[in-house]
């Protein structure tokens, strides 16, 4: 090979590595969970046989059954039936609440064990919040492990 066949070479091998993907950077979130929990927004999937992931991820709502407009009520939301751990490797990340697809209010959590994930919201809700007599409360959080989760319950207007 002469000087000017190794130099070409060289280039060539240069480019094609510096366009190259680098290895170990081809996802945000850790390897050794599910990767599909990321792709979408997470639900119960059977409410009737929950599994042991839905019970400690799926937002559980506790809220009244009906309310007067123009009334304040609490909405309690924890993480989830079974209350989800929170430790630097593994925690809740926010959890927000939703009337309808009007966002209504987010905590963040921080990851250091100090609170459980589970918050309070004081809501009030005009008469025009309701459609046909209800409105649907949706809460949402962030698992770092486990993704994004989703829950949902009707509230009636008394
Ligand atoms: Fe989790």
């Amino acid at each position: 090979m002469n000087r000017r066949t190794f130099i070409k070479g060289a280039v060539v091998s240069s480019l094609a590595v510096g366009i190259a993907k680098p290895s170990g950077a081809a996802s945000y979130y850790p390897n050794n969970v599910d990767q599909a929990l990321f792709e979408n927004i997470n639900r119960v999937k059977d409410p009737a046989k929950k599994t042991p992931l839905e019970m400690s991820h799926a937002p559980h709502i506790v809220a009244p059954a009906s309310v007067k407009a123009g009334v304040p009520f609490t909405v309690e939301v924890s993480v989830g039936e079974r209350v989800h751990v929170m430790s630097p490797a593994h925690w809740i990340a926010d959890i927000a609440l939703y009337v309808a697809n009007e966002p209504a209010g987010r905590v963040e959590l921080q990851p250091k064990g100090l609170l459980e994930p589970k918050v309070q919201f004081n809501v009030t809700l005009p008469a025009d919040a309701f459609v046909a007599g209800k409105v649907t409360l949706v809460a949402t959080q962030h698992c770092n492990l486990h993704g994004y989760w989703e829950s949902r319950r009707d509230i009636q207007l008394a």
